[in-house]
C-alpha cells in the first residue's frame, strides 16, 4: 500500500551506532530522515546497516509503525551536506562523538543553519549542552535529548536544556518523543551525569563495595538486578516500590526509614576507588561467565531479550 510520508523532516548529525538508532526510530514513526555524516563512506555503509536493521526487526516482528521496512528504508536518504541536511527539518539530532571540542566545532555549523522554529538536540551522554551552546546566536533552541542504549528498545530519553533553551523548544521536544515512541524525561536543571547515569553509578558503587569487601561473588552480584530489583524495576519505579510495599510512601518512611538510615550510614562514601586490583578480580570472574570470543554474540543476545521486553511492554 503507498502510504506517502509527509510528516516532516528530520536530519541526523553523524550516522554512528547512535545515528542509525535514531534514523529507524524516527521513520518507524513516519517523519523522513536525512542523514548526514563528515566521512563520506560511513554515510553510504549506514545507510546499507539501517537496511538491513529494519529488515532485521521486521522478520523478529518488533519493527515499529505502520509501514515496512522497505517502505522505512526509503524514508532515509544520506546527505554530504550540512546545510542541505538540515534544509527544511523540523528537528535536528546531533550524534558526533561524545568530547566537548567536536560538539563544540558541530554545534558552531548547525547554528549557521538553524531556523527561527528548529529545534537542536544533541545526544550526548554526559556533556552539559550549555558548555557548548552559550555563545551561538540559535542558543534558545538547542538542549540534550540524551537517548539509551540500545534507543530501539529501550525508550528512555532524557531531556536537559541549557538555563537559556526556550521552555517552549523543551516541550516540542518532549512531545516529540512521546509521538515517536521514546519515553521522555525531563531534568528542569543541568546536573553531573544527568539522571540515569547518577542513578547507575549509585548503584555500580553499592556493587563495587560487596565485592570488593568479599560479600558476594560478581555473578551472584549481578544475579541481585537481573533476577530481584532489574525485573520489578522493568514495571514501577524505586518511589512507587515504597509506595506499593506500605500503605503509601509517607507509611513506609514510618516503618522502614530507621532501618534504611541504619544501613546506608554503612555505605562507603563516594568518591568509591575502581582500584586495579578489584577490576582484575571482576574481570576475570565476568570472563569465565562471557568469554572474550563470545561478547558480541553475548551482546546480540542482550539486544534480543531487550527487544522481547519492549514488545511486551508495548503490549501492555
Ligand atoms: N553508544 C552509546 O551507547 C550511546 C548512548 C547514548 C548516547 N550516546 C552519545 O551519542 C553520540 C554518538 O555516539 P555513537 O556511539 O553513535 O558514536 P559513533 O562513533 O558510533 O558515531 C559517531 C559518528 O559521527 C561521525 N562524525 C564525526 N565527526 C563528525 C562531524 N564533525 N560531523 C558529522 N559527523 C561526524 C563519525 O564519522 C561517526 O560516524 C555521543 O555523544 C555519545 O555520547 C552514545
Ligand atoms: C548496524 O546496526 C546494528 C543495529 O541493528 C548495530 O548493532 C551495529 O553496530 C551497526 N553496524 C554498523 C557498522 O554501523
Ligand atoms: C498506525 O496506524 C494507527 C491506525 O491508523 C494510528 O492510530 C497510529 O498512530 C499509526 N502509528 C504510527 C506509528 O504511525
Ligand atoms: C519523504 O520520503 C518519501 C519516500 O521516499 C518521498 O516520496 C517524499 O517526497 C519525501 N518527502 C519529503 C518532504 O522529503
Ligand atoms: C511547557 O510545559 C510545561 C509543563 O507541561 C507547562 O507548564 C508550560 O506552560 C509549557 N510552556 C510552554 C512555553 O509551552
Ligand atoms: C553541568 O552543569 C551543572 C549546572 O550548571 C554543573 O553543576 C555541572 O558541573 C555541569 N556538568 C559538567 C560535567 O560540567
Amino acid at each position: 500500500m503507498a502510504c506517502k510520508s509527509e510528516k516532516g523532516k528530520i536530519a541526523i548529525i553523524g550516522s554512528g551506532l547512535i545515528g542509525q538508532s535514531w534514523a529507524a526510530i524516527f521513520v518507524g514513526a513516519g517523519y523522513n530522515v536525512t542523514v548526514y555524516d563528515i566521512d563520506d563512506k560511513q554515510i553510504e555503509k549506514a545507510l546499507a546497516n539501517m537496511t538491513k536493521s529494519l529488515k532485521s526487526y521486521e522478520t523478529q516482528g518488533c519493527l515499529r509503525g505502520n509501514l515496512s521496512a522497505e517502505e522505512q528504508s526509503k524514508l532515509i536518504t544520506g546527505s554530504h551536506d550540512i546545510k542541505a541536511c538540515m534544509e527544511n527539518a523540523i528537528y535536528v539530532q546531533e550524534c558526533v562523538p561524545e568530547s566537548i571540542e567536536m560538539k563544540k566545532s558541530v554545534f558552531g555549523e548547525l547554528d549557521k543553519y538553524c531556523t527561527k522554529d528548529m529545534v537542536i538536540a544533541s545526544s550526548s551522554s554526559c556533556i552539559n549542552s550549555s558548555q557548548f551552546t552559550e555563545n551561538l546566536n540559535h542558543k534558545t533552541n538547542m538542549l540534550i535529548a540524551h537517548p539509551v542504549n540500545p534507543p530501539y528498545f529501550l525508550p528512555l530519553v532524557e531531556i536537559i536544556p541549557a538555563p537559556w533553551t526556550a521552555t517552549e523548544i523543551t516541550n516540542r521536544t518532549r512531545q516529540l518523543m512521546e509521538e515517536i515512541g521514546q519515553a521522555p524525561i525531563t531534568l528542569k536543571k543541568e546536573v553531573p551525569g544527568f539522571a540515569l547515569n547518577r542513578i547507575q553509578y549509585a548503584v555500580i558503587n553499592e556493587c563495587w563495595s560487596l565485592y570488593k569487601n568479599g560479600v558476594l561473588s560478581a555473578e551472584d552480584i549481578d544475579k541481585v538486578m537481573y533476577e530481584g530489583l532489574g525485573r520489578r524495576y522493568a514495571f514501577i519505579g524505586p518511589l512507587e516500590t515504597m509506595h506499593l510495599n506500605a500503605d503509601g510512601i509517607k507509611d513506609y518512611c514510618k516503618k522502614y526509614a530507621e532501618g534504611m538510615q541504619k544501613v546506608s550510614s554503612t555505605f562507603t562514601p563516594p568518591p568509591i576507588e575502581y582500584d586495579a586490583a578489584t577490576a582484575d578480580n571482576i574481570q576475570e570472574e565476568l570472563t569465565n561467565i562471557v568469554p572474550a570470543d563470545q561478547t558480541q554474540t553475548r551482546k546480540e543476545w542482550r539486544d534480543e531479550r531487550l527487544a522481547q521486553l519492549d514488545k511486551l511492554k508495548r503490549n501492555k
